[in-house]
């Protein structure tokens, strides 16, 4: 497993371009099993959670091609559907073939996903949706087996307790394209990721209006064809780096910037005292170029995470980072995975002051963090610690890279390019942790620009 060893404390400065969205990719991969026709996508992150859904498409009968950021995907074998254990427990998100392979080949069998490093992930609003359409589901060996001859529309409310979900969204509304009659989905996943989706299925043909709304309506059809999309620029990757250049005090233009999308983020950062700014206003604000400066006194904030469009999880612990470095006590209040702190031990380990109870985490600013080794084990959460080593005096090593690469393309290149002193460093040359890099020859070390 790589780590990364960061000498912190440079100002990061330069231009950089955001991928497209690893969460958007996923289900929009997955909707491919929605038709024997070719699908192909552009902007597709070079990602490992990708590599993995395409191996899962491969295993579920189509021929997966990848040139750079192109990918085309063409079914050509309906007769498999079942998702596996060991493909599902890598990631999660295989759970999106679910609605798609049952609304095509009427039986789907996919591994029951577990619960994850930050807690208890159940998917009974997906299935809830799925039997509202019609499926009879059943649980047989750690497997969720649903079968349908024909789903037929229904009214549906996907409301949870945490609010809606996005990929139980995904999941329903892929399988009402094809399902006979008009379905009703209330209380929708609102986020863009979903509105990508519903733009790629009604270039196949579908029929669905309302994405981006609670309340989103799909008018079954017979059948869909092939399509070509391209994925829309990760808000996420793009609010990490946005947050990256104000850890470091630096000046940061960012291309391919989704700002429309980040609202609730940049309103936050402005608060602090951080300036995201569209640099020409004629571009589209979900595709734009930002330039990112921030002051040099960072004022506390309190923010709570929600669904979109409020301020998003997947963006929580990157922006805990930052606070540590204000100028007073902010207050983070988590409520869409109440236990997704696995940051805040690894950050104290690096001198952030922080007083976590249930859900809340009271971040008090301190005038520096020390570099520390760190380790964390969920992708965002190591994020942070990476964002947290950027501004860190000394050297932070943070193991287990392996997260990073599942959602942040070359980390360590686009940081570099930003003048980031970044080192990946090979499983071998890691013991307890720390590099032994007086005890090996310097060639042994890996640096990893591609
Ligand atoms: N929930 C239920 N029942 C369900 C489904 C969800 O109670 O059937 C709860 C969850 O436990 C959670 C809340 O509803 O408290 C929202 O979960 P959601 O279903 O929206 O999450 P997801 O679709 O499984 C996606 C992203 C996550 C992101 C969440 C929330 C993908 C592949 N994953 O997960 O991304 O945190 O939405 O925005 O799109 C990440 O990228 O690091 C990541 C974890």
């Amino acid at each position: 497993m790589d780590a990364f060893s960061i000498h912190g404390g440079q100002r990061l400065t330069g231009t950089i371009s955001v991928d497209g969205s690893k969460n958007a990719s996923l289900p929009l991969l997955a909707a491919s099993l929605l038709t024997n026709q070719q699908v192909s996508y552009d902007c597709v992150p070079v990602l490992s959670d990708i590599t993995n859904m395409g191996r899962l498409l491969e295993e579920l009968g189509s021929t997966v091609s990848r040139d750079g950021e192109k990918l085309t995907v063409r079914t050509v074998n309906e007769s498999k559907s079942h998702a596996r254990y060991d493909i599902v427990r890598t990631m999660r998100a295989s759970v999106c073939v679910l609605g798609p392979l049952l609304a095509r080949r009427g039986e789907v069998r996919v591994s029951m996903p577990g619960g994850c490093a930050f807690g208890d992930r159940p998917i009974d609003l997906h299935l809830r949706g799925l039997e509202a359409l019609g499926a009879k589901i059943e649980l047989e060996g750690g497997d969720i087996i649903a079968r349908a001859e024909r789903l037929h529309g229904a009214t549906i409310f996907l409301g949870g307790p945490f609010g809606s979900t996005v990929l139980g969204t995904a999941n329903v509304m892929s399988a009402a394209t094809l399902a006979k009659g008009k379905t009703i989905i209330e209380q929708a996943a609102c986020e863009p990721e979903i509105t990508d989706l519903a733009i790629l299925l009604n270039a196949m043909g579908a029929n669905i209006t309302g994405a981006g709304t609670p309340r989103i309506t799909i008018e079954g059809v017979d059948e869909l064809g092939g399509a070509t999309h391209t994925v829309m620029p990760d808000r996420i990757v793009a609010g990490t780096w946005a947050i990256a250049a104000a850890m470091t005090n630096g000046d940061v233009v960012i291309d391919r910037f989704p700002l429309d999308h980040l609202l609730a983020v940049t309103d936050v950062l402005s608060s602090v005292g951080v300036h995201v700014q569209q640099t020409d206003t004629s571009q589209d604000p979900k595709s734009c170029t930002v330039q990112v400066v921030s002051d040099r006194s960072l004022q506390p904030v309190m923010f709570t995470t929600q669904p979109y469009p409020g301020f998003p999880t997947d963006l929580q612990a990157q922006m805990m980072a930052l606070l540590c470095f204000s100028t007073g006590n902010s207050i983070i209040t988590e409520k869409i995975y109440p236990e997704r702190f696995m940051h805040v031990p690894e950050l104290s380990r690096m001198g952030a002051k922080l007083v976590r109870q249930g859900s809340t985490v009271m971040v008090q600013g301190v005038s520096r963090l020390v570099g520390a080794p760190v380790m964390a084990s969920d992708l965002r959460a190591s994020a942070s610690l990476v964002l947290a080593g950027l501004a860190a005096e000394g050297e932070t090593i943070v193991s287990r890279v392996y997260h990073l690469d599942r959602g942040y393309a070359a980390m360590e290149t686009v940081l570099k390019k930003l003048g980031a002193n970044i080192t990946r460093i090979a499983d071998e040359q890691i013991v307890d942790g720390l590099p032994v890099v007086e005890t090996v020859p310097a060639k042994k070390l890996v640096q990893t620009d591609s």
